[in-house]
């Protein structure tokens, strides 16, 4: 390690103790901030821990609808995030009024389930037109439309909320990909919208086929925010965290990952004997690479930024997080 990493870490280190704060990291963070932190994680880890952690300061490496969440669970801390330009566009793909929309033009798309809203849509169109019917709101959406939803869901817990549900049909924001997902393993009926991870849902099926022939002997993961036709070709799909369990406990010895490389971090430390692939080296997400080292000194001596969150969308929010987090 360089010495100006260490001497940072050192610094971090002081800083953390003086204000008490705990770190946590999303497990596409940068290698030196993922070895840094006190937790690591998927987004439900990461957002069960900021709802049960104890201390007066969060520092959250992550995106910003990840600090938006610990911000909602977790009122009475205060919670930074280092970035404050470390944005999900994804989360950006669905507003709930139309003055606040930004993504308005997608590329088309071949999708089987349901059906899928055009993006002249926002959601209180698409609640207005299928009223009493239950949204289901990816972790992965600002706090506004958490606020509008009923209850929210993770990559690792989507059919278990979905199911969860008395309703037969139930409406899935914002990716698209997570919904056609779901709807292969649910009769519900999935109103799915048309949104997209930039960095899982360029994986093509041909992608698939070339790492296969390049590495015949090894099992494929994929993240259910890759498009359907590369799910289907996998081995195993699951959220960040589960495809670390699902490595430890494979008796595989080499693997081809399917989703952002920071997961190589904590995937190459638990198994030093095995060995890991990238499904595409370009998977690489450029928000959650913003924070480094000097970004989390900077944050816990300047205490910034501080992502708050108004109680009149924080408080309906909360519900839709705590139905999730209920679920056992
Ligand atoms: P996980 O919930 O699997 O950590 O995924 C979060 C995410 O942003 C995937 O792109
Ligand atoms: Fe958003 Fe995709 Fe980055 Fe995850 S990897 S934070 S879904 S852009």
């Amino acid at each position: 390690m360089s010495d100006e990493l260490s001497l940072l870490r050192e610094e971090i280190g002081a800083l953390k103790k003086k204000r008490n704060a705990i770190i946590l990291a999303h497990n596409y963070q940068r290698d030196e901030v993922q070895a840094i932190a006190d937790y690591t994680g998927d987004s439900l880890e990461l957002s069960r821990t900021a709802a049960t952690v104890d201390c007066d300061i969060i520092v959250f490496c992550g995106v910003h609808f990840m600090a938006e969440s610990a911000a909602i669970l977790s009122p009475d801390k205060i919670v930074l995030l280092p970035e404050a330009g470390a944005t999900c566009p994804m989360a950006e793909m669905i507003e709930v009024d139309a003055d606040r929309r930004v993504w308005r033009t997608f590329p088309g798309y071949a999708i089987q389930p349901s059906f899928v809203f055009p993006h002249d849509f926002t959601l209180k169109d698409i609640k207005k037109q299928y009223p009493g019917t239950p949204v289901v709101a990816y972790v992965n959406t600002t706090a506004e439309v958490k606020a509008e939803s009923d209850i929210c869901c993770t990559s690792a817990n989507v059919v278990k909320v979905i199911e969860s549900l008395p309703d037969e049909k139930v409406i899935c924001i914002p990716d698209r990909n997570l919904s056609m997902w779901a709807q292969k393993s649910t009769k519900k009926q999935i109103i799915a919208w048309d949104g997209f991870c930039h960095v899982h849902d360029r994986v093509t099926r041909q992608d698939v086929l070339d790492a296969r022939n390049k590495y015949p002997a090894a099992a494929l993961m994929a993240h259910p925010e890759c498009r359907l036709e590369v799910l289907e070709l996998a081995d195993y799909v699951t959220s960040t965290s589960g495809m670390l369990r699902f490595a430890k406990a494979s008796p595989a010895k080499e693997f081809i990952v399917g989703t952002e490389l920071g997961l190589m971090y904590r995937l190459k430390e638990d198994n030093p004997c095995k060995t890991f692939h990238p499904l595409r080296a370009d998977m690489i997400c450029p928000n959650m690479k913003k924070t480094t080292l000097k970004s989390i000194m900077n944050a816990l001596s300047n205490m910034e930024k501080i992502i708050k969150v108004p109680a009149e969308i924080r408080i309906p929010a909360k519900m839709a997080l705590d139905r999730m987090l209920d679920l056992k």
